[in-house]
């Protein structure tokens, strides 16, 4: 039974770049196969399969799909968008699936679109994804020529192109509602929801976004079906994914497990552990922007409502491990840094919040912190939470501040107290 469906094609040698590859392994079946179902019947069997979208929050793929306005009455013009931009920290994994299987994606695209009845899709792809984007290219172009997208695809009344656009910069452009300004030309700040833009989205017409790594889940789930698709999961969600570890592991990278897959596993045995010497003393999930958990949480599966109920998020699946010498303080103060400067500036708890922070942790690892500081970071914390700020992006940025704070305590005491950083 075929239980990679996302790395199928990639290995050392045999990674499919080229159409004819692609084919040969089966490539573009489930497209063929979609061709001939109800665009509707589409969008329930993704739906019955449980595909969570792969982008960080997990919401129901078909379920999102649904949401797009069809029949006669609805808006005669469409759009899907691919969300490649990719910019979260830690996070590698759309990276190796547009570049080492492009044509994966073009075909989950092309069954996405049919499926929404959108006839025009862009990928929307982090500009420093140069190698990404010329693959990218060139697997649109022979799709093209080998009549899978273009005009009355394959003898059909079903027309569709695909154009790739390469974001200008800033992690922003990756919220959804900011990405589909900068497609317009307009400033990548996020929009307002509702409405959703399912209902009102690209030029104000029913648009879809979907991550990269969610729709490389279309083909086969299409082909195989939903009942297969579920069974490849260890525990409560559907399918599989790409999970990654950075830090001082002895293994860093990104393989493809079941859902469900518990951390210990991954850091364990792909991850090959720890370093000589080191201790895990805790790690983030999914990126960058989410909790840190500790060593007791080790043993959980890797399943959306598993790590939220532990009190953090799933997100993009991809473990940073933080060890035990190296400064907890400081690295929440790298992060911080980053989200300040993405921070697009639309409004104040994360526009001043952010940098405000980033000085108070400066201080506390210069060994100038003061006793009040902590205090005052963890009300800056709850002033980005949700519900404060426009979008997710300062909710996100306060996610390893707070659980920092919370697990790693006595390490911002100890630098107060010592007037300096105990681990240099
Ligand atoms: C600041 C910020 C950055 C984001 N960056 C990305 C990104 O690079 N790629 C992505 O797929 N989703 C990103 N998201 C989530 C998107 O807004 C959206 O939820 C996602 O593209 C939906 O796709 P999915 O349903 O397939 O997960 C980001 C969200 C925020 C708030
Ligand atoms: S939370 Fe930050 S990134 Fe999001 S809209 Fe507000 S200022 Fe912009």
């Amino acid at each position: 039974m075929l239980t990679n469906p996302l790395t199928k094609n990639i290995g050392p040698q045999n990674h499919a770049t080229d159409i004819v590859r692609y084919q040969d392994n089966g490539g573009y079946r489930g497209w063929r196969k979609a061709l001939d179902m109800a665009p509707e019947d589409i969008v329930k069997l993704v739906q019955d399969g449980g595909l969570r979208g792969r982008g960080g929050a997990g919401f129901n793929t078909g379920l999102k799909w649904s949401f797009v306005p069809r029949g006669k009455n609805s808006p005669p013009v469409k759009y899907l968008v691919c969300n490649a931009d990719e910019m979260e920290p830690g996070t590698f994994k759309d990276r190796l699936l547009m570049e080492r299987d492009p044509h994966l994606l073009i075909e989950g695209m092309a069954i996405s679109a049919y499926a929404i009845e959108a006839r025009t899709a862009y990928i929307f792809i982090r500009g420093e994804y140069h190698v990404a984007a010329a693959r990218l290219e060139q697997a649109i172009a022979e799709a093209r020529e080998q009549g899978l997208l273009g005009s009355n695809i394959l003898g059909s009344d079903y027309s569709l192109d695909i154009y790739l656009h390469r974001s200008a910069g800033n992690y922003i452009c990756g919220e959804e509602t900011a990405l589909l300004n900068a497609l317009e030309g307009r400033r990548a700040v996020p929009r307002a929801k509702p409405p959703f833009p399912q209902v009102s989205g690209l030029w104000g017409k029913p648009t879809v976004v979907n991550n990269v790594e969610t729709f490389c889940n279309i083909p086969h789930l299409i082909e195989m079906g939903p009942d297969w698709y579920r069974s490849l999961g260890r525990g409560d969600d559907a399918g599989s994914k790409l999970f990654g570890v950075s830090g001082k592991v002895r293994n860093p990278g990104t393989w493809e497990l079941p859902m469900g897959t518990p951390v210990r596993e991954i850091i364990e045995h792909h991850a090959g552990g720890m370093q000589d010497g080191l201790q895990l003393k805790g790690f983030l999930p999914g990126g960058g922007s989410t909790d840190f958990l500790g060593p007791e949480h080790l043993d959980l599966p890797m399943d959306y409502d598993v790590i939220g109920r532990a009190g953090s998020r799933l997100g993009t699946g991809t473990i940073i491990v933080l060890d035990d010498h190296t400064c907890p303080v400081g690295l929440v103060l790298n992060l911080s840094q980053f989200f300040a400067r993405e921070s697009c500036g639309w409004c104040t708890p994360c526009r001043d919040g952010l940098p405000w922070i980033v000085k108070i942790l400066q201080r506390i690892e210069n060994g100038e912190g003061l006793p009040e500081d902590l205090d005052l970071l963890r009300e800056q914390a709850q002033r980005m939470g949700p519900g404060n700020t426009f979008c997710a992006l300062a909710p996100g940025a306060a996610e390893p501040l707070q659980s920092a704070l919370k697990l790693f305590e006595q390490d911002f005491i100890d630098h107060i107290r010592k007037g300096c950083c105990p681990y240099q």
